[in-house]
């Protein structure tokens, strides 16, 4: 008989079981927790503090038994009563194709009958398994060779996700289930970023660190590790009691046991619906909160799983169809150094050409000289190369244990490898430049391409290529140079025939009309992105006033505080004492008089400093600009620093830019006085193409009609074309156009439209 307190607490710790269970399947398997992780920790922390004063309460399922147990000297061998198989791979449409066309001659169904499959994310973590007896978990391994793993049921009762007793009912009395455990994309970067700042060891993937975690003889660091799990099947169950007949069904009892299962999971219909699965989870990759590297297709009906059975050591009703490695290993052959718009240098590593994230990699960036020497990337290194979606492949880091004994360091080159310019490497700046300018191809070839981009003056046809071919050939210069080009000139350029050439000098002509916001961000200034050009060009709707802009317009003492040995701080005192005794300046018999009378106490080394560089004239001057400047409306630009500030004022004060600003004006370059983006129309942003012939005008009518009204018009159709405009005999952009589902206006809709 157990005495009323004693009934109390049996009662409480039972309560508290279930509470526990509970929460933890509103947190694991629903995504939906109910109480903060504060108030979880709570229930524990009474659970565990009743157990520990009254040991009886303590029993081998409760939820405390997850933090840890005792550690081990060795993990015992773990013999699997099924062999934990794998899985045969495909990496293409066909192969996909040639495994269900088996599927289909092993099943004798016809080709024409759809197979459902069950398409599964492939997680990339740890498979194990899970032994349930009587609804307890008494037994849990690693795959280890298939036929014999190891037992680590200690470590992996401390993963939350993992129930220690079967909900539900209907389970059968020995239970073996199957899945993956892994660590979550977030729990990894924090677990990295604290070994980081504790100086430890960082893991390099989560797969990594979930394989680190689990093989700990102490389960006490398991317990503190970020672990989940997901199931994907089933081992060992009593014969007779498969509680389902399809793999979906059964992943969905198991569920209701306790297990979790990914929310990606789901029925497709044959190889389309496998395809259409594929692609969806890959455009997706980045955004789950797991790894995976691939998809899994599982036959549904277990009837036919049970016909198709195994070859060798993977079941013939499931395959994997994986994504292309994302990161591999290759050679670096060289580092050479690209010269961009503003002259910045990057080097980039010439590679050994690998096959990855689904294309042939032989360049990947490496940003800057502070990145070449904080990775340690060396010519002749052997080093993983990442490539995800569309980015830059790049070398996320050295293999330093293939490190051969004769590499050669990466150097920064003194002279631009271009132009031969001096290179300028300022102190506590990232970037190397080449200070050529205009001068260097390479800076001319790129700030052109950016001049003609689609955001800048939008030069329909005049791509890299022609670039190139322009400024090699001594044609252009400078942009102004473009407004310059003849139809015969054009010609002789490679791959530019009669109708190029013509179309080109339309799009010249059409260029010529455009907006204060697109030509200023076309002018390239260091800093300035096409936001920032709009609010400069708002804020100087005068673009002569934008042209004489001066450091001090933003910042009314930049050129004190640049001055040797005074910052911010001092450059306020100094214009204090100025403006205290206005006018004895001018009147002192030596700047060394002057600063020694201000009030404030001024630093000797910035009283000898200021006095060898100026004399009293200068020094006046200097001050007499910053106080017109701070009389003046301060120009407020949110974020325009002192560097970009200082971009565009160096910028429109050089004579060589004010010259092609000027030329470009003669050429024709214009816009209307408000000078924004007509946002008014309700084509503005809008993108046509035209393709056919029209009757009602030409086509470089109704092109520039389009214009009028704000909108741009295109020679090629995109996924970002707004509509093409059809007339008669079309020609294959109407058939694009209908391929990526743009719409298609006739030309009776085309003049509503510009009605
Ligand atoms: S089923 C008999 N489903 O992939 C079939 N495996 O290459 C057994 N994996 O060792 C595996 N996600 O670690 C299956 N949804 C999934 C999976 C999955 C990841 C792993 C598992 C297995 C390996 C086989």
């Amino acid at each position: 008989m157990m005495t009323p307190p004693q009934e109390e607490r049996h009662k409480r710790v039972k309560e508290l079981h279930r509470l526990i269970h509970h929460h933890n399947e509103r947190y694991y398997q629903l995504d939906a927790p109910e109480i903060s992780d504060a108030e979880y920790d709570a229930l524990l922390r009474e659970l565990q503090l009743l157990e520990s004063r009254y040991p009886e309460l303590l029993t081998a399922d409760s939820p405390t038994q997850r933090v840890g147990a005792a550690p081990l000297s060795k993990f015992e061998p773990a013999q699997h009563e099924v062999p934990m198989l794998s899985l045969s791979n495909v990496f293409d449409e066909k192969a996909l194709a040639d495994f269900d066309r088996r599927v289909h001659e092993r099943l004798d169904l016809p080709g024409s009958q759809a197979i459902t499959y069950v398409a599964e994310p492939k997680l990339d973590g740890l498979a194990v398994s899970l032994l349930y007896e009587s609804g307890d978990f008494v037994r849990g391994a690693t795959r280890g060779d298939g036929q014999t793993g190891e037992d680590i049921t200690v470590n992996l009762r401390t993963i939350r996700a993992i129930p220690l007793s079967l909900q539900g009912q209907g389970w059968p009395k020995r239970l073996e289930v199957r899945g993956e455990v892994y660590m979550p994309k977030a729990g990894f970067d924090a677990l990295n970023k604290r070994a980081m700042t504790q100086g430890e060891k960082t893991f390099a993937n989560p797969r990594n660190a979930a394989a680190g975690s689990l093989r700990q003889l102490d389960s006490k660091i398991t317990a503190s590790r970020p672990l989940d799990f997901f199931t994907y099947g089933l081992g060992v169950y009593e014969r007779g009691d498969l509680p389902a007949t399809s793999h979906y069904a059964l992943l969905m009892r198991l569920k209701g046991w306790g297990f979790p299962v990914s929310h990606d999971v789901q029925c497709v219909e044959g190889v389309e619906g496998c395809l259409k699965f594929y692609r969806a989870i890959e455009k997706r990759r980045n955004e789950l909160e797991y790894e995976i590297d691939g998809v899994v297709y599982k036959v549904d009906s277990l009837q036919d799983q049970e016909k198709l059975g195994f070859i060798s050591r993977a079941p013939r009703w499931a395959t994997a169809h994986k994504f292309a490695p994302q990161e591999q290993t290759t050679e670096v052959l060289a580092v050479e150094f690209q010269v961009g718009r503003t002259g910045a240098l990057t080097p980039v590593a010439r590679l050994k050409p690998v096959f990855v994230g689904g294309v042939t990699v032989s360049n990947a960036t490496l940003h800057n000289m502070d990145e070449v020497q904080r990775k340690d990337v060396r010519v002749g290194d052997a080093v993983f190369v990442r490539r995800a979606g569309d980015v830059i492949p790049e070398i996320p880091r050295v293999v330093f244990e293939k490190r051969p004994t004769s590499t050669h360091p990466v150097v920064l080159p003194t002279h631009c490898p271009i132009c031969c310019s001096p290179v300028e490497h300022l102190a506590g700046q990232a970037v190397a430049r080449c200070t050529g300018g205009l001068f260097c191809p390479a800076q001319r070839k790129e700030s052109l391409k950016h001049f003609a981009s689609r955001q800048a003056m939008d030069i329909d046809g005049l791509g890299s290529e022609l670039i190139e071919q322009l400024v090699d050939l001594d044609y252009v210069h400078d942009p102004s140079d473009l407004y310059h080009l003849t139809y015969e000139k054009l010609l002789t350029l490679e791959l530019v025939a009669e109708k190029t050439a013509q179309n080109l000098l339309t799009a010249l002509e059409a260029s010529k009309k455009t907006t204060r916001d697109r030509f200023l961000f076309g002018l390239g200034i260091p800093g300035v992105g096409r936001v920032l050009a709009e609010t400069l060009g708002q804020t100087f709707p005068n673009f002569d006033q934008l042209m004489d802009i001066k450091l001090g317009q933003f910042f009314p003492l930049a050129e004190l505080e640049a001055l040797p040995g005074v910052g911010p701080k001092m450059a306020k005192t100094l214009m204090n004492c100025y403006r205290e005794k206005p006018g004895t300046l001018v009147n002192a018999d030596s700047l060394d008089a002057w600063l020694e009378s201000c009030h404030a106490k001024l630093p000797k080394s910035v009283v000898t400093g200021l006095t060898k560089q100026f004399s009293i004239q200068t020094f006046a001057e200097t001050c007499a600009r910053a106080g017109h400047f701070l009389q003046q409306k301060t120009i407020r630009i949110p974020g325009v620093s002192h560097v970009i500030a200082h971009h565009i004022c160096d910028f429109f004060a050089n004579e060589k830019n004010r010259a092609v600003i000027r030329r470009l004006f003669e050429a024709g370059i214009h816009w209307d006085e408000q000078g924004g983006e007509n946002v008014s129309s309700s084509l503005a942003g809008k993108t046509y193409v035209i393709t056919g012939i029209l009757t009602g005008m030409s086509r470089d009518e109704a092109k520039k009609q389009l214009q009028l009204l704000g909108a741009k018009v295109t020679s090629s159709v995109s996924k970002k074309t707004t509509a093409v405009i059809v007339g008669e005999a079309p020609g294959s952009k109407k058939d694009k156009a209908e391929a990526l589902n743009v719409q298609i206006l006739d030309e009776a809709a085309f003049m509503k439209l510009i009605e």
